[in-house]
């Protein structure tokens, strides 16, 4: 139990700043937010990070359901002292969210993946290191000292990286691995589509791969071009491909090592013919905890309790994926109620409130995973933006429990809510 309030700091720091005249560069308000890092992205970098699936009515399913329910507020309750923590595979947490793992971090910002590492082993959030990243996760690991860091795996189709990815993860000391299920095929992205830009393409995210000796070690050589007109568009692409890949551009060039790193990883990342029973091969090279990302289904989540999976983790990512889905909210508790007690259950997509935190852990989430808005914030302020909103959504939750009348996360309970 504490009674540092941490809200009460948040805002004195907040509004003492304004005393002297100034505002934080990244604003409190997640429309304003949005905006602030859209303001400073080139315009494909802000299509890729904030757009979604077809028509995105998933996106705006995500968001309408949580409007659907509201918290009753308890009265009378003394919540002076009171506790937000909770405890994930042997890790405290001191509000119940994680970083979800998002790609090609380095389009918000230049210091990308790593600056959310140092923000996130700050204020004692878990990172996730996603399998997309733009710097490999020993970087990451290197500024996050003893705070609780897991790896997302993307399943390739060549075992042996994905042995090697999980191996690099557990030495990085990783608590956790999550394997996402629902993106074996990039899903029908409209704004990428019109802009014609894939980030892949041109070599960006995929630095767990070039770092990976596994992974360079089985490059296809066949680095073929012929045919495609060279124009100064596809002169630029080659010149980012090769300045993103490690190492000396004018190497990369002539060896067409970048580029047929960018072929590899297109030709292997992930395998569409995936089922239940592959699990087994995970488990038998890992000995960390497996979650599983993108679980909508009940039956998938009873299925996971049958494969012996550790946790799950509701998703749709974001509304990328399958345009018209379930909202995650929506789906949540059907799931809770097949898994019970036995595993943890996580969920994301479309969290931007202390509320939304508030309702999912009312639903039977143990915990949330944070996404676009600390992309935002990495975009608008580098890693003190990445920290200011960790810092926001901390106060906001604890603000959010304590009013309502629950002095710790256990406390919040279905009949805090009333769904209208
Ligand atoms: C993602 N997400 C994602 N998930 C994952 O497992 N591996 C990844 O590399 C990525 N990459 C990624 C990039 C971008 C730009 C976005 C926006 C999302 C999905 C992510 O983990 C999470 O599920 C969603 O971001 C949650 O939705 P909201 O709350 O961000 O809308
Ligand atoms: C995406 C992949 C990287 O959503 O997960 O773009």
């Amino acid at each position: 139990m504490s009674d540092r309030e941490f809200s009460r700091e948040r805002q004195i720091e907040i509004y003492v700043k304004g005393l002297s005249g100034k505002r934080s560069k990244v604003p409190v308000d997640m429309k304003a937010l949005e905006e602030a890092a859209q303001a400073v992205m080139s315009e494909e970098a802000y299509a890729y990070i904030a757009g979604g699936a077809g028509m995105e009515s998933t996106m705006q399913a995500n968001r309408a359901a949580f409007e659907r329910w509201r918290i009753v507020p308890r009265m009378l309750n003394d919540v002076s002292t009171y506790d937000t923590s909770v405890t994930l595979f042997g890790d405290t947490l001191p509000g119940p969210f994680l970083l979800a793992p998002i790609g090609v971090l380095d389009m918000a910002h230049k210091d990308a993946d790593v600056a959310v590492a140092r923000a996130a082993a700050e204020e004692g959030i878990p990172m996730i290191f996603s399998n997309q990243a733009s710097a490999p996760m020993e970087d990451c690991a290197a500024v996050m000292g003893d705070s609780p860091r897991w790896f997302q795996l993307y399943w390739s189709k060549m075992d042996d990286v994905v042995v090697s990815l999980v191996q690099r993860a557990e030495n990085c000391g990783c608590s956790a691995i999550v394997v996402t299920l629902d993106t074996t095929m990039l899903g029908w992205r409209i704004r990428d589509l019109d802009l014609a830009y894939l980030p892949f393409l041109r070599g960006r995210g995929i630095a767990q791969y070039t770092s990976d000796p596994v992974f360079m070690e089985n490059l296809i050589k066949e680095a073929n071009n012929t045919g495609r007109s060279v124009t100064i568009n596809t002169l630029k692409a080659l010149w980012e491909m090769v300045t993103t890949h490690p190492g000396n551009a004018l190497n990369n060039l002539r060896s067409g090592e970048a580029i047929a790193a960018v072929q590899t990883f297109i030709a292997t990342y992930s395998r569409s013919s995936l089922t239940w029973d592959d699990l087994a091969f995970l488990r038998d090279h890992t000995s960390l905890p497996i979650l599983l990302k993108g679980i909508l289904h009940p039956d998938d989540a009873r299925k996971a309790l049958d494969y012996g999976v550790d946790g799950v983790i509701v998703s749709n990512h974001g509304g990328r994926q399958v345009d018209g889905s379930i909202s995650t909210i929506d789906a949540l508790p059907d799931i809770v109620d097949t898994v019970g007690v036995a595993i943890p259950v996580l969920m994301d997509s479309g969290i931007r409130s202390g509320a939304d935190m508030f309702k999912a852990l009312a639903l039977g989430a143990k915990a949330v995973c944070l996404g676009r808005p600390y992309v935002y914030g990495l975009a608008a302020g580098g890693y003190m933006g990445v920290r200011e909103v960790i810092r926001n959504f901390k106060a906001d939750f604890e603000l959010t429990m304590r009013l309502s009348g629950c002095r710790s996360v256990d406390e919040i309970t279905r009949d805090a809510l009333k769904y209208v």
